[in-house]
């Protein structure tokens, strides 16, 4: 839009831009600023306008937008304008990621830059690279408390390396995913360092504190991240003799992004990684980038106008690169991470579906998709231009998010419902094979989550130990049953290391005085690539859920119903049991997809002259595009054996 108030400034702007910058030649950069800049300065204005140096710091943001684009290499400039021209790439159902951590995956960066086959032999071609930022060398929560925000962990390489692995997946088509931890940075940050040696710029860098007075105040209606662990939101500062926000760790000094000096560097930042090769950035803890004393500091309003300033800004300097809203929050804020808009994703082009995550979890455990159904059908649309990321695992807990009155509505109460999960998922509850863990218990609330490997808590630990066929194959088949539904439900599905090979817990956690009280390294596998070789042989755990896996990625490249285009429809079915929806082809008529999945240990049935009728999927000749086989048919019903699932294709009837 012009507008000219935002317009005339941007003119005085370009006048006063330093000689490197005006002298090169910028038409891209420059027709890209001139479309954003009504949003960036009316962002800017929104949350800085009242600072006396408002001008100055938006050249500053200007500037810094201009160098980062200057230093673009220009393969990435051209990557940006194909994906300028096919805006919609990232929907495809081609997508399928992984994400893990380098050394735990294979010793550090190098290592993983030679394991990329493993990637292809699966069909994985989206990696998110955990953490590989400098850290403390003791405990740094798993590389999210940040020391150093544009150097590479020397644990794990160097930035050559990582140069060089980013390279290579781009001539092998697999997308880079890195993190940017927006939210807070470690008390071995230069920034801290500074701020704790009395310099008060730096100072503002941070929510620091005289006394009490206010983080008493702020500590009324703040939640506890991890109340065993590090209760409390802030911790003093004996060599400042102050008191510092850490919402979640003692070392993570939060952020204060209500200094304009932060928001520039962490956009800086952000553009620097894009320029090293990230096709997608994950930005960690976004819920938490404004604090409001009298709310929860989560989900503030302040902290969508930050994202869509920084996705504005993003859009002139790297238009290629999406983010990532690691937002673990209510069902109901989370698509509001992709901006509310009418089409286009204001801040993140993907969100982690936390909410999807979970509830897949509760229809495990109670065998009953009737939360599952009534948490997808309260599901907010997703925008046109943004997509989910389904998982099953990654590297945290796993949180009982779901919406009280959807439980109530499924016909449970909300504290013992999740009181039972619990203790199903830590092998409390007697009828349960689980190996998981309670992780941040909060004695004042009674909340907890789950930690635990997904193997381990589907019972391959308990059975393979009990050496117990029967429930290995149990465990087998609710891994690939809890894959077959984020791989078709609509969105990137994104796997977590070791569980393409049966991972199980891994207990040497409890050896390290770093990790020993943080159960979630439980489920931080280093992988034991001896037993990842079991895969090739046939019948080994690792061999059937390995290929089961494979076989599932490479179906799904070839279904267009699972791109993601608000193209699904839940079917409410009458059997507790399944969890049924129908795909249908975006760009073609009656090329429609049934999904079902059976979360019962029995065989269940399913009356398809019922959803035909309804007008839903007409059936004739139908086939499994999973196997390649027509299930059996008895009559019109179709029976789905225990914890299996169907991708059933009406196709052939056109
Ligand atoms: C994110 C990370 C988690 C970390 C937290 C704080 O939620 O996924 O591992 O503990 O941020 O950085």
């Amino acid at each position: 839009m012009y507008e000219q108030v935002s317009h005339s400034l941007l003119n005085k702007i370009l006048d006063k831009l330093k000689p490197e910058i005006s002298e090169q030649d910028l038409r891209h950069f420059y027709t890209r600023l001139g479309a954003n800049f009504y949003a960036i300065y009316s962002l800017f204005h929104l949350l800085y306008g009242s600072r006396e140096d408002f001008e100055q710091q938006l050249v500053r943001l200007v500037e810094t937008m201009a160098t980062q684009y200057i230093r673009r290499d220009s393969i990435l400039k051209q990557l940006d304008r194909e994906r300028e021209n096919d805006h919609n790439w990232f929907l495809s159902q081609e997508w399928v990621g992984m994400a893990l951590y380098s050394d735990g995956f294979a010793g550090n960066l190098q290592g993983l830059r030679q394991r990329l086959s493993y990637f292809q032999e699966l069909g994985v071609n989206m990696i998110h690279v955990m953490p590989i930022l400098e850290c403390p060398q003791g405990a740094s929560d798993g590389g999210y408390a940040v020391s150093n925000f544009c150097n590479v962990d020397e644990r794990v390489g160097t930035l050559t390396d990582l140069q060089s692995l980013s390279s290579d997946m781009r001539r092998r088509n697999i997308l880079l995913t890195l993190d940017v931890v927006v939210n807070h940075t470690s008390d071995e940050h230069a920034w801290a360092k500074m701020a704790r040696e009395g310099d008060k710029k730096h100072q503002d860098y941070y929510y620091i504190f005289d006394n009490r007075d206010i983080p008493d105040m702020f500590e009324e209606t703040m939640p506890e991240i991890f109340p065993e662990t590090s209760p409390g939101n802030f911790t003093y500062d004996e060599a400042m003799e102050k008191w510092v926000m850490t919402v979640f760790n003692h070392y993570q000094w939060d952020l204060n992004y209500s200094n304009p000096a932060v928001f520039i560097e962490m956009l800086n930042i952000i553009l620097f990684w894009g320029n090293q090769g990230a096709d997608i950035v994950r930005l960690d803890a976004v819920a938490f980038l404004w604090k409001k004393i009298g709310t929860t500091s989560q989900n503030e309003r302040e902290a969508h106008l930050i994202l869509q300033l920084m996705k504005d800004c993003c859009q002139v300097t790297a238009p290629g690169v999406l983010f990532i809203a690691e937002a673990i929050v209510a069902p109901v804020e989370i698509s509001k991470y992709f901006g509310e808009d009418a089409v286009i994703a204001k801040e993140c082009e993907i969100a982690y579906n936390a909410t999807f995550m979970a509830l897949l979890w509760d229809a495990v455990a109670t065998k009953n998709t009737n939360l599952l159904e009534q948490g997808i059908h309260n599901l907010p649309d997703k925008l046109d231009r943004a997509t989910w990321l389904n998982y099953v695992r990654c590297h945290d807990d796993i949180g009982l998010g779901f919406d009280d009155t959807d439980i109530n509505l499924a016909g449970y109460k909300p504290y013992a419902h999740r009181k039972f999960l619990v203790d199903f998922y830590t092998g409390i509850y007697d009828a349960s094979p689980a190996r998981g863990q309670p992780f941040g218990r909060n004695e004042k609330t009674g909340d907890a989550r789950i930690s635990g490997s997904l193997a381990s808590l589907v019972g391959l630990e308990t059975a393979l130990e009990n050496q117990d066929p029967a429930a290995i194959q149990q465990s087998i088949d609710l891994i690939l049953l809890m894959h077959s539904m984020i791989m078709s439900f609509g969105g990137i599905p994104l796997l977590y290391y070791g569980d393409e090979i049966g991972t199980l817990n891994n207990y040497t956690y409890l050896q390290d005085e770093h990790k020993k009280h943080d159960n979630r390294w439980m489920h931080r596998p280093d992988i034991d690539w001896d037993k990842a070789e079991l895969r090739h042989q046939h019948g080994s755990p690792e061999q059937q859920i390995f290929d089961g896996l494979k076989k599932m990625i490479a179906a799904r490249k070839n279904i267009p119903a699972f791109a993601d285009f608000n193209n699904r429809e839940l079917l409410e079915t009458g059997n507790p049991h399944l969890f049924v929806f129908i795909r249908s082809n975006p760009f073609q008529l009656n090329d429609n997809i049934l999904v079902i999945g059976n979360f019962e240990g029995t065989p269940q049935s399913l009356n398809l002259s019922d959803l035909s009728n309804r007008g839903c999927f007409k059936y004739g000749q139908l086939q499994d595009l999973y196997t390649g086989e027509s299930p059996n048919l008895f009559k019109d019903q179709l029976v789905i054996p225990p914890y299996r699932f169907y991708w059933l294709s009406d196709r052939k009837l056109y």
